[in-house]
């Protein structure tokens, strides 16, 4: 095939890349609240001990797997045995719904970019979110907007389009994080912002606090759905596993940290209640934002750096089902993009208008947009990163000693992938139930 001898161009694209499919929305507005409700320094080192010791062994299995094989993921977990074959289906039908309601929040993302570069800034954003976010056409039109960017990537190839998209937005995003980073911490709310995050409460440390760190783990490190595997693939034979495995990781968690340094000084400078997710991002930050001197740039900034992290995020997921399309079909690049581009479109429709008409359209008291992140999030994310580990653990019987060799390391990471964290990963699955 066409596909067959793809890979990377350096390792530096190689880094770049998987950073740009683990930096995303996870890292700017989830990761900096958690940790400053959950203990601050004691969540930070909790989750250090989880992602050093728990979330490497899933990680490194994934990059083994696809630097072995060399293909999609269905593929290669077909050639670690036959009979798990559904593994990778399950891998890609979770890699599919993701985008669905991951790319709602990318054409939001999309508005506000809009909305700052011609300064047109409403009084209420609180008002203003809620009332675009219920309408029709221009929500659906951005969601759908932004999948055809993300797909352009992809389209175009892995070294033309994947890769370069990575050089180019990955260090831009990296260079605008720290500048208002470096501006967040000149406000008055910069050291209140930096103890909310950082000051240590060991109250909190409990059974809880370990499970929202290791969820949170699994997804900001983009494990479990077979995009790493896919990325590993395109890796060279003499890339080294485990240290590709904790540079990311080491990266990912440097970015989410900037991130919080970025956000909480100007939550605090401006006395608001912290908060996560879509009401931080689209309604208290901006607000904050147009009260700032030079708040359009800043605004633009923001919004424009959150672009980037999504955007190379979901080029990472596209890419993982669009290869398995390709290989398990027999059909081009091309095509399988185009494919590929048509199902998530079709799915993001009543995703998107779950804010609006569709809002009362409930299954198990979820709308359609918090099913497709709950089920994903709680539930396939952790179930398929569990049976990864088992094939990997007890069908590759040189897994442990081709990453770390016959010695101390070797031994460790065997025990962990083999029975230590296939047994939290079902506590967690229980729990997340
Ligand atoms: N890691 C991404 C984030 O932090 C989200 C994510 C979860 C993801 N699973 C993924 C991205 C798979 C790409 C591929 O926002």
């Amino acid at each position: 095939m066409e596909e067959e001898k793809v890979q990377w161009t350096s390792h530096l694209s190689f880094i770049l890349a998987t950073v740009g499919s683990a930096v995303g929305l996870g890292n700017i507005w989830r990761f900096p609240y958690i940790m400053g409700k959950n203990g601050g320094a004691v969540f930070l080192l909790t989750y250090l001990f989880i992602i050093a010791f728990i979330c490497i062994i899933p990680l490194c299995c994934e990059l083994f797997i696809g630097k072995k094989y060399k293909t999609d993921t269905i593929q290669a977990i077909k050639s670690v045995n036959s009979k798990f074959t559904w593994v990778g289906w399950l891998c890609i039908i979770t890699v599919i719904l993701i985008p669905c309601f991951y790319f709602v929040v990318g054409g939001w993302i999309l508005n506000y970019i809009w909305i700052f570069l011609t300064n047109n800034l409403p009084a209420n954003f609180s008002g203003y979110f809620n009332s675009y976010s219920s309408q029709i056409f221009m929500p659906v039109f951005l969601t759908i907007l932004f999948l055809i960017m993300t797909a352009a990537f992809p389209f175009r190839g892995v070294n033309k389009g994947i890769e370069k998209a990575n050089n180019i937005m990955m260090p831009l995003f990296t260079l605008m994080l720290i500048g208002l980073a470096i501006y967040a911490l000149f406000q008055p709310g910069a050291k209140d912002g930096l103890m909310f995050m950082f000051k240590p409460d060991f109250t909190q440390f409990n059974k809880t606090m370990i499970l929202t760190a290791l969820g949170q783990a699994l997804f900001t490190l983009s494990i479990g759905m077979g995009t790493i595997l896919t990325y590993g693939s395109y890796m060279k034979d003499k890339t080294n596993i485990i240290k590709s495995g904790y540079t990311l990781i080491f990266c990912d968690t440097l970015i989410a940290l900037i991130a919080g340094i970025m956000i909480f000084p100007i939550v605090f400078t401006f006395n608001v209640e912290p908060s996560a997710g879509a009401a931080l991002a689209f309604i208290s930050l901006p607000e904050m934002f147009s009260k700032l001197p030079f708040s359009s740039i800043y605004g633009l900034i923001f919004f424009t750096l959150l672009f980037f992290a999504s955007i190379t995020s979901g080029i990472s997921m596209m890419e993982t089902g669009i290869l398995s399309i390709i290989k398990n079909f027999n059909i081009t690049r091309k095509r399988a993009t185009i494919i590929l581009t048509v199902i998530i479109g079709l799915i993001s429709i009543p995703s998107t208008l779950s804010f609006g008409i569709l809002k009362d359209f409930t299954l198990f008291n979820k709308t359609i947009f918090d099913l497709l992140d709950y089920s994903t999030s709680n539930i396939l994310l952790p179930f398929n990163t569990l049976l990864i580990c088992l094939l990997s653990g007890w069908c590759i019987k040189s897994l442990w000693k081709e990453i770390l060799g016959e010695n101390i390391f070797g031994y460790i990471f065997n025990i962990l992938l083999k029975f230590v964290v296939p047994i939290i990963l079902i506590l967690v699955l229980v729990t997340g139930l």
